[in-house]
């Protein structure tokens, strides 16, 4: 399919806050349908520009009658109604329909929250039509107000056994709205109502392949970047920034330099295997810079997990800036870009849903690729991935012909082992026990044939010192903690059972080989409430 038909079936994911918004973009990808996701309240304009054949209007913590509730812009419903544009309201967003259509939203005598049974009671629009949809079925609901009196023209499609709204709909004006949330999977049949009502409703074509938005990239990338300009991209050794910069070199060729930094927050031997894979592999020019006491003398006595974050952005942009500089006294032309492998969620993640009051909300953790560049940087951006999940990238990466060694590995923070020492990363033989520690975590891992099985693993350093007993004398060392997780973008993620045998015989391993540490913990908590990383 063209770039263009891509684009003309987009559906549109207005965001109002909901935690599960991005499964939503998530599910309907799944699909092969372009979709995107920006926030409620943005200008009538953004969303005109994107053009899109659907918009879903999501679930949000609010209540519509709460005085800064979201909401779409005027002449919104205007807007949809003279293009024909489908709208899906989902649970906030069925409620915004509801009442901004005319009806009666009111706070729920019952509220209704997690399993639930719905029953339809009469299809007006087809909504429950499709092949694998029954009439009853289980769904999952998270909400507090309801709909007590709907606009003219809308009717009931579905109640919930207590009674309430579960789905309406007014097929004439193109306006659906669920009560309740399709897109996790404790609503079962919910994919298939999605599927349904996208295809079989809004006649949208699935078309959506990452072949399509290689060749898309590649050309904004070619529009973006003049003839004469040069390009820098840092190079992690993960597989964001490869990809990233595999794309960037198929687009502009050998007018994209590559810099490798050792900022002395690297795994154990990372420098000396990536540069040889870089070099072996991908063919892709690389300078390799260890700028490892710089970045720890800044570091030294930092404990803050922010500031830390920011140091490390900040550093990284002046030894990229001093790169661009020599490049410029050898090419006589200055670069002007910067490559950076940001990838969807971080996006995501820095944004703030709209109505929380805060500019910056769901900042749980600047990600430097994002929150942390300096605003003077000089240099601009390239982000080639930016709309794209983790699994949508090695999917690139590999008709990329990335090796695969690369896409399987594992995801590593910009800010490195700073993020996994709490407190002062310089204080005594932190980072060095760190790497020992984690090598035999993750060589165990490589050797059980579970690597491929994990998200994430890692070790963690505890700036603390524990008793313990090694040889009949008696320590005070320090403890370490284990991490693995299974997630599929690492928006959320359920911590790895162990075999037991296995967990005991890393332990054992650990305390025997690294100096320095006489404990290990497992870290047995899942994202949400935990974070992956521990800073
Ligand atoms: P959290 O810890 O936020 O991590 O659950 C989610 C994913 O993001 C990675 N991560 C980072 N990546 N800069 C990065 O480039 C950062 O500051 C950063 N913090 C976390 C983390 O490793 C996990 O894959």
């Amino acid at each position: 399919m063209e770039a263009q038909a891509v684009k003309s079936n987009l559906v549109l994911i207005l965001d109002y806050g909901s935690q599960y918004t991005h499964l939503i973009t998530r599910r309907i990808r799944s699909l092969s349908v372009f979709s995107l996701c920006i926030s409620g309240t943005s200008s009538l304009k953004s969303i005109t520009d994107l053009n899109p054949s659907v918009i879903i209007l999501s679930g949000g913590p609010h209540s519509v009658h709460a005085q800064d509730a979201p909401c779409f812009p005027d002449g919104f419903v205007e807007y949809v109604e003279k293009t024909g544009i489908f709208v899906l309201g989902i649970c906030y967003g069925l409620q915004l329909i509801v009442q901004k259509l005319g009806g009666q939203v009111a706070i729920g005598e019952k509220q209704e929250y997690g399993r639930m049974m719905i029953e339809v009671v009469k299809d007006y629009g087809g909504l429950f039509k499709g092949k694998n949809i029954g009439d009853k079925q289980v769904v999952w609901m998270s909400h507090g107000d309801e709909a007590v009196k709907l606009p003219a023209g809308f009717e009931v499609v579905a109640r919930s056994e207590q009674g309430g709204v579960a789905a309406v709909a007014n097929p004439g004006r193109r306006f659906y709205g669920l009560q309740y949330h399709p897109e996790v999977t404790h609503s079962p049949e919910g994919m298939e109502l999605l599927r349904h009502f996208l295809f079989d409703i809004c006649d949208v074509s699935a078309g959506w392949k990452m072949e399509d938005v290689m060749e898309e990239e590649i050309k904004v990338i070619k529009g973006m970047v003049g003839p004469d300009d040069h390009v820098i991209c840092a190079l992690s050794g993960g597989v964001d920034s490869t990809v990233a910069a595999t794309l960037v070199h198929k687009a502009i060729g050998d007018r994209l330099h590559c810099i490798f930094v050792d900022n002395g927050l690297l795994r154990y031997k990372e420098q000396e295997r990536v540069m040889g894979t870089f070099e072996r592999d991908l063919h892709l020019p690389v300078t390799c810079v260890d700028a490892s006491v710089q970045f720890l003398s800044e570091l030294k006595g930092v404990t803050d997990p922010e500031k830390k974050r920011k140091i490390i952005g900040k550093e990284f942009i002046s030894i990229f800036d001093a790169f661009a500089h020599d490049l410029e006294k050898k090419l006589g032309t200055k670069p002007s870009y910067l490559v950076q492998g940001t990838l969807y969620p971080d996006v995501i993640e820095s944004c703030p849903p709209p109505g929380s009051g805060r500019t910056h909300s769901h900042t749980i953790k600047s990600h430097h690729n994002v929150g942390g560049l300096p605003k003077d940087m000089k240099l601009k951006l390239i982000e080639p991935l930016k709309l794209l999940f983790k699994d949508e990238v090695r999917e690139l990466g590999r008709i990329l012909d990335v090796p695969v060694a690369f896409l399987k590995r594992h995801p590593f923070p910009g800010p490195g082992l700073a993020v996994r020492i709490p407190g002062d990363v310089t204080q005594g033989n932190a980072l060095e026990i760190l790497r020992q520690v984690d090598e035999i975590f993750i060589q165990a891992i490589k050797d059980g044939g579970i690597y491929d099985e994990i998200w994430q693993a890692f070790a963690v350093f505890l700036p603390i010192k524990t008793t313990g007993v090694q040889g009949d004398q008696r320590t005070h060392s320090n403890a370490v903690a284990l991490r693995a997780v299974t997630s599929q973008d690492g928006m959320t993620a359920d911590w790895y059972y162990f075999e037991h045998k296995f967990l005991d015989d890393v332990a054992r391993k650990i305390c025997n080989s690294v100096r320095g540490v006489n404990r290990v913990c497992l870290d047995i908590t899942s994202k949400p409430p935990s974070t992956i990383e521990w800073e």
